[in-house]
């Protein structure tokens, strides 16, 4: 079937075409029905069905059959180490964690932070959890302690699973300290610690409260899986929203499960068997849905990467795992690219590999440009295909179903929507915008399974973020617009969300973090264009009345306070101190103004402004930092 009748075949029957999809999950009690609305506009899906996410990443695929294929392929460049599991290793290697997980007393609905880098273990803790059907929720390395801090007082977890050390090119990161200030600083204290101790640093442990990540594990005994409602969180995944509290987005069980596995093969075209790699990082959700749990509910081998696009050695370190270890699928955010590109501009490394293996690269995270799409269609001559989706989905929504039928590409267009997602552009007042329009997008209600029914105890923020401006509708944030072939352009996002090196940050945090510096009154962050990391954070500070110390120093403060409060993942190093900022009358802060201008694009000038001089100012800040010109 091509992709316009399938697509159909879901508008016209969705509880079929769920209830199809659903054949490809082993349950313990089989659903029968796939919606739940009872509690509209809230969905769940296969609520009455039991089953586990291990049971289905783990444990079948030794009891059928693929017990000596290659589950995991980890490639550490920057340990220079590589490590194949089985999946008959990765199920004694989770047994044994989920029971030593249980001795602890760790038990279904418990939660259990897990804060690692691109080790195995990191992969073999969310399946363990899984397994017991506690509820992981993994805090990427490049988070500060306070932004830990944050997410122990909101997931309350029994158990912090860590490693010693992250590996940054040229740099240790050692996680210990970071973790000890976590939980000096939050409210709720975790009863145990369980470090992986790392070659690279070993870490101290407290007596009592941490342990070694071997030594828990000696007297475990393997733990089968415990079988949960299909509704049951599988995790909750933080994400930045408008302020500075992360939402927690909560991943369902069973839908997640249905969800993932339909995408590998209509989406990324690849069998079971098939070496799939999702260069990102365990803490994003393509980490979780990609590198983890997609490629093992479908059956294949996923490479888990400890290393960057450039420099871990070189920017031909993509090329080598591809063809070392034979990807078919490959799936990166184009700040990746754009990284190599920058480095190796003619692609020489490539010449070096045989990648014939390679089959299609896909992209998502932010923004796909043009340049970088031509760019890498020419050196790999595969399709590259951009799709589109968000945290809050936990897989695509709009994209190119390549197993289904591969649909002409548009470039500067993620293609069309997914079956399940019914992809709407609205305008200010809720109104279908006619083909061609510029709007908010939103997605019909329900949400596809898989997605997110609710932000972990916040209902009522889950509700005023999303389903609260379009009645009917789940906002999604970006604002786009869709052609007369029905493809979707993502143009940009509607709220204070921006896009730093596909990793999705909150300005409205950065700012809670640098209006605790006392020399700084007042202050606004805007994302402008970047040409590598596609966006990154500038900030002005007003400071102070009174306040007339050097202003390099009182920036070089705030560039450090970001980094020490939210983490270096923010990328926070552009800060200019300003005498005022631009506002309507009503007092509030033109940040989209203020980002046309940096990004030298026209604006018209807001009716609502209270002081238009203010912009002049600003302009003149923006170019002594290299911007606005
Ligand atoms: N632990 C600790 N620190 C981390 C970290 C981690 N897991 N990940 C990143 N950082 C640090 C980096 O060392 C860097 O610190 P610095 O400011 O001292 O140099 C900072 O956070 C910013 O990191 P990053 O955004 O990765 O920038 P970079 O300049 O080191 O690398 C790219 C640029 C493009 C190579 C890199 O961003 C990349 O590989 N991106 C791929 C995109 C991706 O995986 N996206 C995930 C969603 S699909
Ligand atoms: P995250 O939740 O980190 O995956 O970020 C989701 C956001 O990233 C989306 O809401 C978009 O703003 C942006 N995004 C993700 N993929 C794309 C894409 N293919 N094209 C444009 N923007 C994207």
């Amino acid at each position: 079937m091509d992709y316009h009748s399938i697509y159909e075949s879901w508008r016209a029957d969705p509880e079929k075409f769920w209830m199809d999809a659903a054949k490809n999950i082993d349950w313990h009690k089989k659903p029968t029905f796939a919606l739940n609305h009872s509690n509209a506009p809230l969905y769940e899906w296969y609520t009455d069905s039991f089953v586990n996410t291990c049971f289905n990443a783990v444990d079948r695929h030794v009891k059928n059959g693929r017990a000596d294929q290659t589950a995991i392929i980890y490639d550490s460049p920057v340990t220079e180490k590589q490590l194949h599991l089985t999946y008959k290793d990765l199920l004694e290697k989770t047994s044994l964690l989920a029971g030593a997980l249980i001795n602890k007393g760790i038990t279904k609905g418990d939660r259990v932070i897990i804060y690692m880098p691109m080790v195995p273990e990191a992969i073999i803790a969310m399946l363990a959890c899984a397994r017991i059907g506690a509820i992981h929720s993994v805090v990427f390395g490049g988070f500060a302690s306070n932004e830990l801090a944050v997410r122990i007082d909101d997931a309350q977890p029994k158990t912090i699973l860590a490693a010693s050390c992250g590996i940054e090119p040229g740099r240790i990161i050692e996680y210990k300290p970071l973790i000890d200030e976590a939980i000096e600083l939050s409210e709720h204290k975790p009863e145990c610690v369980v470090i992986l101790q790392r070659p690279e640093a070993q870490a101290s442990l407290m007596p009592g409260r941490d342990f070694d990540w071997e030594e828990f594990q000696l007297d475990a005994k393997p733990a089968d899986c415990v079988m949960v409602e299909g509704n049951h969180p599988a995790y909750i995944l933080y994400t930045s929203g408008t302020t500075g509290a992360p939402k927690g987005v909560v991943r369902p069980t069973a839908g997640h499960l249905v969800a993932l596995h339909w995408s590998m093969k209509n989406i990324y075209d690849v069998d079971p068997g098939d070496v799939f790699w999702a260069a990102s990082d365990v803490g994003w959700v393509v980490g979780h849905s990609y590198i983890c749990y997609a490629p093992l509910i479908h059956g294949n081998t996923s490479v888990l990467f400890e290393g960057k696009p450039v420099g871990t050695p070189d920017a031909g370190t993509f090329w080598r795992v591809i063809s070392e270890h034979k990807v078919k699928s490959f799936f990166t955010a184009p700040t990746a690219f754009r990284a190599i590109k920058r480095e190796d501009p003619e692609g020489k490394f490539k010449s070096k590999y045989d990648l014939s293996c390679l089959k299609a690269l896909y992209l998502a995270g932010e923004r796909a440009d043009p340049d970088t799409i031509y760019w890498a269609q020419n050196l790999l001559g595969v399709p590259v295909i951009d799709h589109w989706w968000q945290t809050e989905t936990g897989w695509t929504i709009v994209g190119n179903p390549m197993g289904i039928e591969a649909l002409p590409i548009k470039v500067g267009s993620p293609s069309v929507p997914m079956p399940g997602y019914d992809v709407r552009i609205l305008d200010n007042d809720g109104k279908e915008l006619p083909k061609g329009e510029l709007g908010a997008v939103a997605i019909k209600l329900p949400l596809p399974p898989g997605t997110l029914p609710t932000l972990w105890n916040a209902e009522e923020r889950f509700k005023n973020s999303y389903l609260s401006t379009f009645p009917g509708f789940y906002e999604t944030g970006d604002a786009g617009l869709i052609d007369d072939d029905g493809y979707l352009y993502i143009m940009a996002r509607t709220d204070d969300v921006i896009n730093v090196a596909g990793h999705r940050l909150s300005t409205g945090a950065m700012e809670e973090a640098l209006s605790n510096h006392s020399d700084v009154a007042e202050c606004a962050v805007i994302g402008v264009s970047d040409q590598l990391k596609g966006q990154v954070p500038l900030g002005f500070l007003c400071l102070t009345n009174g306040v007339n110390r050097p202003h390099k120093e009182i920036v070089d403060e705030c560039i450090q306070l970001v980094r020490d409060q939210i983490g270096p993942v923010a990328s926070f190093k552009l800060a200019t101190v300003v005498a005022r900022l631009p506002k309507t009358r009503s007092g509030k802060i033109l940040r989209a103004t203020m980002v046309k201008i940096a990004d030298n694009q026209e604006f018209k000038m807001p009716a609502t402004i209270d002081d238009p001089t203010i912009l002049d100012e600003i302009k003149e800040a923006l170019i002594a930092l290299g911007y606005a010109n």
